[in-house]
């Protein structure tokens, strides 16, 4: 077996906004062409990670490393869909138009975007399924038609790496099959998928491998390894009870 050059490389990363850190100590790699989920509660540093990868935060202590170059440099190979709370959807901007956005990194700043730029933006839409919307404005649409829009915009980046931050958010079970759906058609195209993921119930079931994070990295490998009661609990405390009597609770709803 060829020794492949990881796709992400995080070491001893540590990154804090105020005394605390949001993050510490976090070592792991992840193999390229997979999908992996990003689990954890509310606040444990989810974002954070992501963040990092992006070179959006800067680490106290660490590297990170993509395709074992510095992140600095590997820059250009990174996609991001934001958490969808935190994009402006009163901006006047068409379907069309955020789909093109993914295209203007690639090139100098004088340059008009050429017709191949318009195909490959055109080509993503078609992928998620968002083509017939190009002329609409964002704002108009549906929670998880925009997250599709957004996931077109990364896919015309043509990253090696994509990463979403919660993109299952407040969507249909529709919606979420169509999102699995396309992270599922990215992953066969060679590309590498980090997702930050709030659902227990689901995470086995969509990611190749899970990473479990509260501040510090608490598993990382197959659903099977990572979705062990006694880690979640430790890691989820008080909030794994309401989450398990909310899956109750549902169960029991469900053929009433
Ligand atoms: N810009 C920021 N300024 C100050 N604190 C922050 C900022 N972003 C995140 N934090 C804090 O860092 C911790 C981790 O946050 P985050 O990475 O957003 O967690 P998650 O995405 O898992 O909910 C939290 O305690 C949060 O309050
Ligand atoms: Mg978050």
């Amino acid at each position: 077996m060829t020794q492949q050059v990881p796709a992400i490389e995080v070491k001893n990363l540590t990154v804090s906004y105020g005394p605390v850190p949001a993050l510490l100590d976090v070592s792991l790699s992840i193999e390229p062409g997979q999908l992996v989920g990003i689990i954890g509660p509310n606040g444990s540093g989810k974002s954070t990670f992501i963040k990092s990868l992006l070179g959006f935060v800067k680490p106290d202590f660490g590297d990170v490393l993509l395709f074992g170059e510095d992140a600095e440099k590997a820059k250009g190979r990174v996609a991001y869909v934001p958490q969808r709370g935190s994009v402006d959807w009163d901006f006047p901007i068409t379907v069309g138009e955020v789909a093109l956005m993914g295209r203007y990194g690639k090139q100098p700043w004088w340059r008009e975007l050429s017709s191949e730029d318009h195909d490959i933006a055109e080509h993503a839409l078609e992928q998620v399924r968002m083509a017939d919307y190009r002329h609409r404005q964002i704002g108009q649409l549906s929670g998880g038609q925009q997250q599709r829009v957004f996931m077109a915009r990364a896919i015309a980046q043509g990253g090696d790496i994509l990463l979403l931050d919660e993109p299952f958010a407040g969507v249909d079970a529709a919606t979420e099959k169509a999102i699995l759906d396309v992270l599922e058609s990215t992953r066969e195209t060679g590309r590498t998928l980090v997702v930050v993921h709030h659902d227990l119930a689901t995470a086995s079931e969509y990611f190749d491998a899970l990473v479990l994070l509260k501040q510090r990295l608490f598993a990382h490998g197959t659903p099977e390894q990572v979705m062990h009661p006694e880690l979640l609990s430790e890691v989820y405390e008080g909030t794994l009870r309401i989450f398990a009597s909310l899956q109750n609770e549902a169960a029991a709803g469900g053929d009433g």
